[in-house]
């Protein structure tokens, strides 16, 4: 494992791999979005250092658990709102529009990397999408603001207006099936990587973070680019440390 300190070393460095590389797959957790604005889970300021994530089971169970999650919604919603993409977003969505870029599988429910101009068949977003709600049973899709406005006019969480299962934000929580067909391209796309990028991701959630020891294992290099340390540097090829925005702001 080489580790490169200097972010302006490392971003010469992932340029290199890049341009060597046939398809390339992105791998993107939270810390790609905090230079937005949006503070990440486990970082030093990040979320769960703060507050207790809403399990899946708890959600279904408890109505005072819906009411919770969905205040979080609304407030992520205006958070995103107010966000931008930034030079990592931009960078890795140039890439994919250079065609070496096969797929960015993103952990992250932001939206920013489609507002980067990431196309939607290269993009991956294995925890769902905050912009979204949708009925747990039929899958029926709701919209936010009229989830929020039915809450502030009810006090109570939404039912499905066509099936009466429960609505949830379209984001897949602690104790939640991953999505399957989001998870199948994530293989399809990692059998055929040669260069895998982990950027802005702990790597400490399962099953996203098997992703990057799949894509391994199968014969890719493994770059991970992060700004403090991960459970898999140890088997990455490289590891970029320093800001994710001037590591790719060079890119
Ligand atoms: N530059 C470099 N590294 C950064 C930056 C930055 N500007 N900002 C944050 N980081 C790093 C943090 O140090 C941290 O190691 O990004 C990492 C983000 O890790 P997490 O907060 O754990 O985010 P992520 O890996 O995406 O979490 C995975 O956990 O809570 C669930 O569903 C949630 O998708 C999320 C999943």
């Amino acid at each position: 494992m080489n580790i490169v300190q200097d972010p302006t070393e490392g971003s010469l460095l992932l340029a290199d791999l890049i341009g060597a590389a046939r398809r390339v797959v992105f791998f993107t957790g939270a810390g790609v979005s905090t230079e937005s604005g949006i503070p990440d889970f486990r970082g030093p300021n990040g979320l769960w250092t703060k507050i207790q994530p809403i399990y899946f089971d708890e959600f279904v169970a408890s109505e005072d658990a819906r009411l919770e999650d969905w205040r979080r919604r609304f407030k992520f919603k205006k958070q995103v709102g107010t966000a931008e993409p930034n030079a990592a977003h931009r960078a890795i969505a140039k890439l994919v529009a250079g065609g070496k870029v096969t797929a960015v599988i993103t952990q992250n429910i932001d939206g920013l990397h489609q507002r980067a101009g990431v196309p939607s068949e290269h993009l991956i977003e294995i925890h769902g999408n905050a912009t979204r709600a949708a009925c747990l049973e039929c899958d029926a899709h709701h919209e936010l603001d009229e989830v929020e406005a039915e809450i502030a006019r009810t006090g109570l969480s939404p039912v499905c207006r066509a099936c009466g299962g429960l609505v949830k934000a379209a984001v897949i929580s602690f104790g939640q099936a991953m999505p399957v067909r989001a998870m199948m391209r994530a293989e399809h796309a990692i059998e055929r990587a040669d260069l895998f990028v982990s950027v802005g991701s702990s790597l400490q959630v399962q099953p996203a973070a098997s992703l990057p020891m799949a894509a391994k294992y199968q014969g890719a290099r493994l770059v991970i680019v992060n700004g403090e340390a991960t459970p898999l540097d140890g088997i990455a090829d490289h590891v970029l440390r320093g800001s994710i925005g001037k590591v790719f702001s060079a890119i």
